[in-house]
């Protein structure tokens, strides 16, 4: 398999980018062959496009200037985040994490590098369109793939990888399940990112800085240029490993705590809520195996009220427990029921990683952990105390 760059003169708002790549090709004796991929990079296909925006025409909104504050951005760049995004995540001092159509970008695509001083480029429109257009201009009667190419962090590692966001001509995900091991076990779950990984291979020889090398053919890879849209696909946020196991929030009971959830219920039955007429009841699981059962109790000045979660854990701390695996809390709602901010403070005490096991009597029910409930909790050892569990 063979990189070749293609140099070209600098792209310009407005600049034919096929013509200018054409150019480049010539000038290095370069003319595709049945079977070529052409990686073009998406900032050099976006400033073509006109896709640059000058951060002085930009007004903020109220909403910018507090995520901007939030996340340390120019509150210009921010409310073009805004607009060039479905969703934001969340973020960190200097970059916002952004969902658009079910994709994930830093800061909406957004680039400071490769654009003039006191602009950004934007993402490609469509950058889907661009590579079918580009494809179409370019091919010449030949066999040909194109991928237009980003670069991305992978979690907790270091450094740019490749990958594609549009591409036409092939296709940019191939289906290795069914495909052997070494040792003759069928792959299940394997799936080859294609697209990107010509991206990374791009990469190697296009740069991210001033290398002047917009695009590259890669010749020889094994793969079949066929007559397809190439959409880049996607999974869903709870299918996504990264995504599923980091978010928070309460999550669907996976089961292995209904006689929890029974003895919950059974409290449930013997709650004294004459006021609020709302029974509650809760089962707490030590690490000694025991459950304790507790449900609200009520009184006429109703700041003498107590919950059925704290009830059970008076309950198990005077019985001399103090280690717990998790918690089941029951009422009659709609929705099963989730532990109040007092009880969630009063349990993190014992450990975040308590299960709470929320439900009601329709034999609905949902879980997370306690950490989900109450993140980044006040515990002891934000008092310095070594005795404090950490969360
Ligand atoms: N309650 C609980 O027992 N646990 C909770 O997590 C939420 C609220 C009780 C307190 C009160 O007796 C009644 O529900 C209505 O707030």
């Amino acid at each position: 398999m063979e990189v070749l760059g293609i140099n070209t003169d600098i792209v310009r708002v407005g600049d034919d980018l096929v013509e200018a790549l054409k150019k480049g090709m010539a000038k290095a004796g370069l003319a595709f062959q049945d079977g070529d991929i052409l990686v073009v990079s998406e900032s050099t296909v976006a400033t073509a496009e006109g896709r640059v925006v000058a951060l002085d025409d930009v007004t903020p909104s109220d909403l910018a200037l507090a995520l901007a504050a939030k996340f340390c951005k120019d509150p210009r760049e921010m409310e073009l985040i805004l607009c060039e995004s479905d969703e934001i995540i969340g973020g960190i001092p200097g970059v916002v994490l952004t969902m658009n159509k079910g994709f994930l970008y830093p800061n909406a695509g957004i680039d400071n590098s490769n654009a003039p001083p006191g602009h950004v480029v934007l993402f490609p429109a469509d950058a889907q369109k661009s590579a079918s257009e580009i494809r179409r201009r370019m091919a010449e009667g030949k066999e040909i793939g194109i991928i237009i190419g980003d670069s991305r962090t992978h979690p907790l590692r270091l450094g740019c990888v490749g990958v594609a966001l549009a591409c036409a001509g092939l296709e940019p995900v191939e289906d290795a399940r069914g495909q052997k091991d070494l040792f003759g076990r069928e792959l299940k779950i394997t799936r080859k990112a294609v697209a990107d990984n010509l991206v990374s291979a791009a990469q190697i020889i296009m740069g991210e800085g001033d290398e002047g090398i917009p695009a590259v053919i890669i010749r020889g890879a094994p793969i079949p240029i066929r007559e397809v849209r190439g959409e880049i696909p996607t999974i869903a946020p709870q299918e996504c490993m990264y995504i599923g196991a980091l978010s928070s929030g309460p999550c669907h009971y996976t089961g292995g705590y209904d006689e929890l959830i029974d003895q919950a219920k059974k409290a449930f039955a013997n709650a004294y809520a004459p006021y609020s007429g709302f029974k509650v009841g809760a089962a707490l699981l030590a690490k000694s195996g025991k459950i304790y059962m507790a449900s609200n109790m009520e009184n006429a000045s109703s700041g003498a009220d107590i919950c059925a979660e704290r009830a059970a854990l008076a309950r198990a701390l005077a019985e001399g427990e103090r280690e717990f695996l998790a918690i089941a809390v029951v009422g009659d709602a709609p929705e099963p029921i989730s532990p109040c901010g007092i009880c969630r403070q009063s349990l993190i005490e014992f450990g975040g990683d308590i299960q709470v096991i929320m439900a009601n009597l329709r034999g609905e029910a949902a879980m997370a952990s306690l950490a989900d409930l109450l993140p980044r909790a006040f515990t002891g050892r934000c008092l310095g105390r070594p005795e404090g569990r950490s969360n």
